[in-house]
């Protein structure tokens, strides 16, 4: 028997095997989690579904974070079949490319930056607020994914490490608000990991690389590391902890640059 064992939890943010919320959701199922999933458009739908027949999901949805009326009808449909909601991973960001290419001071723009707190940090809340009954019902734990670009400079990352500023600020805000409902609220901020949304980064291949010569275990992390930490956060062995950001970088985040 898993420590998941009898959790509910919703995983957003699984676009293909490569997901850092793919490996969540792996780890968690192999702890005995029922998991439901979503797919962000009809693009991605037969790829989850796929993953969801894998990983034995009885529920997968459609869920553009953009759309409170799909943020209603994931929670909706999810009460229809669940009394509670143990867990809800929050696996989701975007910026439009040309955002994250270059000079700050020439990248960014008014829109993009709109764009990319709208996706990568307001649906945190959006999604918690939409949950929160049936979160307040399961003793839920919720997680998000960070990157130590909200914290310092990265090159090229620019509008999102703003945004995972942000993002951090509200793992903090929604867990002193949500402490008294018992439910917890925890970010892993994970080391570089070669993704569909990595790739919108430029030169993130170097960035990797460079990474894993600086980093004290020399090497990058894996999907596997990150989702064993996701689904530690998420269990009941981890029940004193809420509103921590917990690096699983291979211990870069403690390094002086090079
Ligand atoms: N890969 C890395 O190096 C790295 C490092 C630290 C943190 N992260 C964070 O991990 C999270 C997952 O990213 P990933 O690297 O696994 O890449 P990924 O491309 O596999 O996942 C990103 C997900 O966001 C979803 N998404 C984007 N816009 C959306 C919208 N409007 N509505 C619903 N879903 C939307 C995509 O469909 C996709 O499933 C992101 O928050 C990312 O910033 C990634």
């Amino acid at each position: 028997m898993g420590f998941l064992s009898g959790k509910k939890a919703l995983i957003v943010g699984v676009a293909n095997n490569k997901s850092i919320a793919y490996g969540i959701a792996k780890q968690m199922a192999e702890q005995g989690a029922e998991i439901a999933l979503t797919y962000q458009s009809d693009k991605l739908k037969s790829r989850v579904e796929k993953i969801a027949d894998e990983l034995g999901c009885k529920i997968v949805l459609p869920l553009d974070v953009t759309s409170d009326e799909q943020i209603e009808a994931v929670f909706s449909a999810l009460s229809a079949n669940w009394d509670e909601l143990n867990i809800l991973v929050h696996s989701v960001a975007f910026a439009p490319r040309e955002e994250l290419d270059g000079r700050m001071i020439e990248a960014s723009s008014r829109a993009g930056f709109a764009m990319a707190h709208d996706i990568s940090a307001y649906s945190l809340t959006a999604l918690t607020k939409a949950g929160y009954s049936l979160l307040k019902a399961g003793n839920g734990a919720v997680l998000t994914l960070s990157y130590l670009g909200a914290e310092r400079a990265v090159p090229n990352y620019n509008v999102m490490g703003i945004a995972k500023a942000s993002l951090e600020a509200t793992v903090r805000y929604l867990a002193a608000d949500l402490g008294q409902d018992g439910i917890r609220v925890n970010a892993v901020s994970a080391g570089p990991i070669r993704t569909l949304a990595a790739a919108g980064i430029k030169d993130f291949r170097s960035m990797l690389d460079k990474a894993a010569l600086a980093t004290p275990l020399r090497r990058n992390v894996t999907i596997t590391e990150v989702g064993n930490t996701a689904a530690f956060l998420c269990s009941d062995l981890a029940s004193g902890i809420t509103g921590e950001i917990t690096y699983v970088d291979g211990g870069y985040n403690i390094t002086a640059s090079t």
